[in-house]
Order: C-alpha cells, then structure tokens, then sequence
C-alpha cells in the first residue's frame, strides 16, 4: 500500500476487519438468502463508532479522517456489502449533509442517535423518472404558514424501509430549475411519509429498497435543511462524499472475491497440480491485484483530498467509476476461476458478483460519472 497510514488509521482499519470478519461474515449469506435487514449488526457498529464516522464527538460521532471511513467501509463491504451500502448512505450523505447544512440544533437533535447507530438513515433524491437527471424531479413541496407540505414519490430508496431520519428533496419553485429544489429531514412517524414497495433485487438482498411516498406529509419549516432551494446542492454535494463510498465498498467486495479465488485456485487440482500453478490462472490473479491497488489509490487521493478541504468532485467521480466497474470485472474473473462451483451458492463468489452489479448504477452511473469528469476536464460544461 503506498499511502502511509498513521497509527490511528492503522488501528480502525484492524478493529473494524476484526469485527467484521467475525461478526459481518458469519451471517451474510444467510441474510442474502432470506433479505434479512442486519438490525443488531448496525446497532453493534454503531456502539464502535462505525455509523457517523466523520461527525465531530460534539454530535456524537468519532470525529475520524475520510481516509479512515474508506479503510473501514472497505472491511464491511468485504464480508457483507448489503451492510456496507446502509452504513455508506448513513456516514457519507444523511450524517455529512446535516453536519454540513443543518443548524445547531438539528445537529444537536438528529446527528447524536444516526452516529450511535440508534437510527438509520435514507437519502430521497430519485423518482420514478427522475434517476440521472434529478433536476427533473416531480415532487414539491408548499410553503403553508410555518410548514411545508410535500407530495410525490421516491424511488430505490437504500433503507426506505429501516429508516427513522429521511432526507428528502421536493420543489419548492418550479421555474427555478436546480435553484427551485429543497432539502427537507423527515421522521419515519410521519403520517404524510408512507413506505411504498420493496424491490427484490439481484444483489445487495439483506438491504432493503423501496419507494417512498409522500401524501400530504406536513414537515415544520424548521425542518428544512439549508436555505430555500439549496436541495440540489447539498444532494450534489452529498453524492461527491458517497461516491467515495462506493468506490471503498467496490474495493472491500472485489479484495474478498480476490482472495476467495486464490484460496480456491490453490485447492482446485485439475490435470495434476493445483490450478494455481497454470499460467493462464496466474495472470488473471495478477491484473486482479493490480486493478484493486490502481482502486484503491484512486480512492484514497478522493479521500486525502477531502479531507484538505480541496474540490474533490472529480476525483471522486473517477475513484467511483473506475472502482465500480473494476469489481465488476473481478468478480466475474473470481467466479469464472471457481468454474461450476462459482455458479453455485455453495461459495460466496456468486454473491459478491451479484452484489457488484449495482455499483456501476447507483450514486451515478458510470455514464454520469463521466459527465462530471468530462465537464471539469474541459471545463466548458454542455448538456449531460
Ligand atoms: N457540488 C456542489 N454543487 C454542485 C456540484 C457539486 N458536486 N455539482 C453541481 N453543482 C451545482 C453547480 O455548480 C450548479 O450550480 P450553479 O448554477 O449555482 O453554478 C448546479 O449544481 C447545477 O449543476 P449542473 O448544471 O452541472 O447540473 P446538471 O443538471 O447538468 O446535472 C449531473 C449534473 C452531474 C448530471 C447531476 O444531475 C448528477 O449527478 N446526476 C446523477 C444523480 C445521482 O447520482 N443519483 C443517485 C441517486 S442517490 C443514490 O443512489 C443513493 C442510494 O440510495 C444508494
């Protein structure tokens, strides 16, 4: 690893794949099979500091670099990405988005039990035709006294089910474009906030996604997070940091399907010898070592540079795009070295092939992650 790690994030790094090969690992094929939600397990991270990693201890959370955040999100996607994905969203867009705009006091109210683990957090952006072109968005929501109400429905929300805070953007001026979207922190005992369908989904199976609709849902103008029409913004903003997300995640499942494959090609005898001995096998493993470093690299310049206050957008685009589509490919490799037995549930290689699907699609598809690269690289944006 060429990044010096310091003494402390050497040391959450180690915690973190302790507990995670330990407790994370044990369960997760069985929650994959039965779409089981890992409550107690994300109650558990959050006891470790694991759930709010970069709020400050003023707000409960472990005040950790975002270098850290991607050393320990790397370890939970490792041996469990439905996991990861939960404790991606809650650290990288619901806890940084109320730190960086909310006001004291929502700080003081909602940070505390999201960082604790004692709630979950979603992040409502996405509607039904509304996924890489989120100024579209059809939901508004009206000035009325001291609320707003807001009506419409959001689509392939992570946790929409499990959440108790939901950051949830609406119009509140239709003419303004971006400039016309808010942002607003609603709570689950919200009668107006309904839970709508759950996805079955191909991979990421123990996280649940789901629509969520808003009926007349009354939020207090206290509520709103950042000032009238800042929804897009902090959502833009958000994203950067969660593309730093999924580009750990990418890296924590491609590391496990990596080392599965080499412990399976050094068991798997075929025409004499351990299949690990074939050149043909060895090469493999090498571009997939190489490819999870060149990952891996990427990701932590997003971080370190997050962490000196520098515009990383585009670095975060890039670390997402090439991560994502980067684990794609090993975990496609990994299950073809394991041969038929890849293509079975007996080894978790075809879970993590399944689980890697989406990384190229959510928080922005490659094709949008090329969109921002390209307009900062040229700097002369044109229509997405
Ligand atoms: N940070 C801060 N501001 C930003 C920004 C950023 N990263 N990116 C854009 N902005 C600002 C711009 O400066 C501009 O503001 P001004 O007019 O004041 O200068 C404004 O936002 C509009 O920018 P653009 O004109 O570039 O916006 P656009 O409509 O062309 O869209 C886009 C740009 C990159 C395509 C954007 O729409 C996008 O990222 N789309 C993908 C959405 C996405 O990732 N959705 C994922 C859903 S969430 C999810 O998956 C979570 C989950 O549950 C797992």
């Amino acid at each position: 690893m060429s990044i010096k790690l310091t003494d402390e994030q050497l040391m959450i790094q180690s915690m973190v794949r302790d507990f995670a090969r330990d407790v994370v690992a044990a369960e997760a094929m069985q929650r994959d099979k039965t779409k089981t939600f890992p409550a107690d397990i994300l109650q558990a991270m959050g006891e470790l500091g694991l759930m709010g990693m970069m709020v400050p201890p003023e707000f409960g959370g472990s005040g950790a670099d975002t270098v850290s955040y991607v050393l320990a999100l790397s370890e939970i996607a490792y041996a469990c990405a439905s996991t990861a994905v939960v404790m991606s969203v809650q650290n990288s867009i619901v806890c940084e988005s109320l730190l960086n705009f909310g006001t004291d006091e929502q700080k003081q109210r909602l940070l505390p039990p999201l960082a604790r683990g004692q709630a979950i957090g979603a992040f409502a952006l996405t509607e039904p035709n509304a996924g890489s072109d989120p100024v579209r968005q059809s939901a508004k929501a009206v000035r009325d006294g001291d609320h707003y109400v807001i009506n419409g429905t959001k689509r392939f929300i992570t946790s929409g089910k499990n959440a108790d805070t939901v950051i949830v953007t609406a119009k509140t001026d239709d003419a303004a474009r971006h400039k016309g979207i808010s942002a607003f922190v609603v709570g689950k005992d919200n009668p107006g906030l309904i839970v709508g369908p759950e996805e079955d989904k191909m991979g990421l199976r123990a996280s649940d996604t789901t629509d969520l609709i808003f009926e007349d849902c009354r939020v207090p103008a206290a509520d709103r997070l950042g000032d009238e029409g800042a929804g897009f913004k902090i959502s833009m903003q958000g994203l950067d940091g969660g593309r730093i997300g999924i580009a750990a995640q990418s890296i924590g499942v491609a590391q496990a399907a990596l080392d599965a494959a080499v412990t399976y090609a050094k068991a798997r005898e075929q025409f004499g010898q351990a299949i690990s001995k074939f050149q043909g096998l060895r090469w493999m493993l090498a571009d997939m070592v190489t490819q999870i470093e060149a990952s891996r690299q990427l990701t932590f310049s997003a971080a370190a540079m997050k962490d000196r206050g520098e515009n990383y957008s585009m670095q975060a685009s890039m670390a997402k795009l090439f991560a994502s589509e980067m684990v794609n490919r090993i975990t496609a490799t990994a299950l073809q070295i394991h041969g038929g037995y890849g293509f079975t549930k007996e080894y978790p290689v075809e879970r993590f092939y399944r689980d890697a699907r989406v990384f190229t699609i959510y928080e922005g598809t490659s094709e949008i992650q090329r969109v921002v690269i390209s307009n900062h690289l040229l700097n002369d944006k044109r229509v997405p």
